[in-house]
């Protein structure tokens, strides 16, 4: 497993193994890896034969507010994790000069995404999809993938880069993977760490309310605002919880 600092050596390494055949696949992702992102590996290998995984926590993607400094850095036992996985060829871990050269203040050209991120978490993150859309074409322009994998948990960002590579040609196989879940239905995310054991115990209303909603689904319900309201009073039962949004969207626009 190598280690990469630098886009220079990610691109010239990218080249040489593209110029030998190889099938190269790429797995963004911020660090602090769990089972989730080992899923979104097991993926990358049965799609290519040459595995990178980057680890870059983006600060453009937080918004104002947001825990940009607060959020898990774990380098050493994250490159031990994928050290006892194997099957990983490379990690390209950039520091933040070496993404945005000028300074993240002096970055001029940004990819900007219309309408897609208006609603669910892009309304109350500005600008937080601007942030995952450029550094997500800063790493495909340094690790030359033919397969890029993201999770399906985070579903807005799903639909975006799949518009991404659509709309800009960007050559690039989209691979999406089913969320992976504790056992009681949380799913997996790297903040899930900032819980206490009470806030733990109450998160798990989050995923019963969207199993309530697609049995609904299932059973026939069409109507939009009755599948929300099942979402909002199974929120309910969680005394902690605020809601920010539930919303019945078309996974297309
Ligand atoms: P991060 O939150 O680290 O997630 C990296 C990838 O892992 C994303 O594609 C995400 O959807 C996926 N993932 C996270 N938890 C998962 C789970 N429980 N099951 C399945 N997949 C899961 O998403 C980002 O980083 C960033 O926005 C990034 C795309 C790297 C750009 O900075």
């Amino acid at each position: 497993m190598k280690l990469i600092r630098t886009v220079a050596a990610m691109q010239a390494l990218a080249e040489d193994r593209r110029r030998v055949g190889r099938r190269l696949t790429l797995v963004p992702t911020m660090g602090a890896l769990h089972d989730g992102h080992l899923a979104l590996i097991d993926a990358a290998r049965e799609h290519g034969d040459h595995c990178t995984v980057s680890i870059f926590v983006n600060p453009t993607q937080f918004a104002p507010g947001e825990d940009f400094d607060q959020y898990p850095r774990m380098l050493e036992g994250d490159l031990h994790r994928l050290e006892q996985l194997g099957g990983v060829d490379v990690v390209f871990t950039p520091r933040v000069e070496e993404m945005y050269p000028g300074g993240k203040a002096h970055q001029r050209i940004w990819v900007n995404v219309e309408d897609l991120d208006v609603h669910l978490c892009g309304r109350h993150r500005p600008g937080h999809f601007r942030g995952v859309v450029t550094i997500v074409t800063t790493l495909f322009h340094s690790c030359r993938p033919h397969v890029a994998v993201f999770g399906l948990k985070d579903a807005q960002q799903f639909v975006i880069l799949r518009r991404l590579v659509r709309d800009l040609h960007f050559g690039i196989e989209i691979v999406g993977v089913p969320t992976v879940r504790e056992p009681d239905g949380l799913a997996l995310s790297s903040r899930n760490a900032n819980l206490s054991p009470g806030e733990r115990a109450q998160a798990v209303v989050l995923s019963q309310a969207v199993s309530a909603a697609r049995m609904q689904v299932e059973q026939g319900e069409q109507r939009a605002q009755a599948i929300v309201e099942t979402m909002r009073e199974t929120m309910a039962r969680a005394p902690d919880a605020r809601l920010q949004y539930a919303e019945v969207v078309s996974v297309e626009t």
